[in-house]
């Protein structure tokens, strides 16, 4: 059940103006509830009566986003280049709770990341207590000594500067240069530090899934998004749902 919030309170946290530009736009009768023109910035309202110059409100209770991420840019303010919310409306920067990536893809990484303001939605996708695997695309600079498989399947590969083992993962190869990778957990720039453990060098690196979600299913082009209700997308990740 939604509850009803001042309108002036809605429309600042989705990130559409201060409170008195909401004042100026209520005195002007471009926001409406329930078809009338609103009256004061403090009236009780649900989301989903209100209209900005006749639309609806953009995602009043909550936003989730399949986002395929471009390569050079980045998913966060700390990290140097484009940042990935240039391709999402300006207006989401400004939305409280704000959304922020479901884990994170490096700079030189495009494919699959999900962004939302849906914090156990963002739980259920990253711990690992829900196994939710990831799949990767990789390109090699070396050919594949053929030893990697079991290896990254073993569970005793060590990262450097880490004490704790990978999980096993799963690699299959598909050239001499070539392979995906199936992760069940996410540490810092794992892929390409796990071939570094064996010699060789990440050359280009795609996530093409997340779960039983795929880039490929979704057929959305780099640096395009498409939203999602938590509860679909969750099914879609679990496969208890297709596309
Ligand atoms: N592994 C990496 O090396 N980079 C990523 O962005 C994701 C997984």
């Amino acid at each position: 059940m939604q509850k009803k919030e001042r309108l002036e309170k809605i429309l600042s946290n989705l990130g559409y103006g201060a409170r008195k530009d909401v004042a100026y736009w209520i005195r002007s009768g471009w926001v409406m509830v329930n078809g009338e023109k609103a009256k004061s910035g403090s009236q009780k309202v649900l989301a989903s009566e209100v209209m900005l110059e006749g639309k609806a409100l953009d995602h009043p209770y909550g936003l989730t986003v399949v986002y395929h991420k471009p390569l050079d840019s980045v998913c966060s303010r700390k990290e140097e280049g484009r940042l990935i919310y240039s391709d999402f409306p300006e207006r989401w920067l400004g939305r409280k709770p704000a959304i922020s990536s479901v884990g994170r893809l490096d700079k030189q990484t495009s494919g699959l990341l999900i962004l939302t303001d849906d914090g156990q939605l963002n739980h259920k996708i990253t711990s690992p207590k829900h196994h939710i695997a990831k799949t990767y695309t990789v390109t090699l600079a070396e050919t594949l000594k053929g030893d990697e498989a079991e290896t990254f399947a073993s569970g005793t590969l060590i990262l450097d500067s880490e004490d704790t083992p990978c999980l096993p993962a799963e690699l299959t190869v598909t050239g001499e240069k070539t392979a995906t990778i199936v992760l069940h957990e996410g540490r810092y720039h794992q892929v390409r530090r796990m071939f570094g453990a064996v010699g060789n060098h990440v050359s280009s690196l795609q996530r093409t899934d997340i779960g039983a979600l795929s880039l490929q299913s979704l057929n959305i082009q780099a640096g395009e998004y498409q939203t999602f209700e938590a509860d679909t997308l969750l099914n879609l990740i679990l496969g208890t749902t297709a596309i």
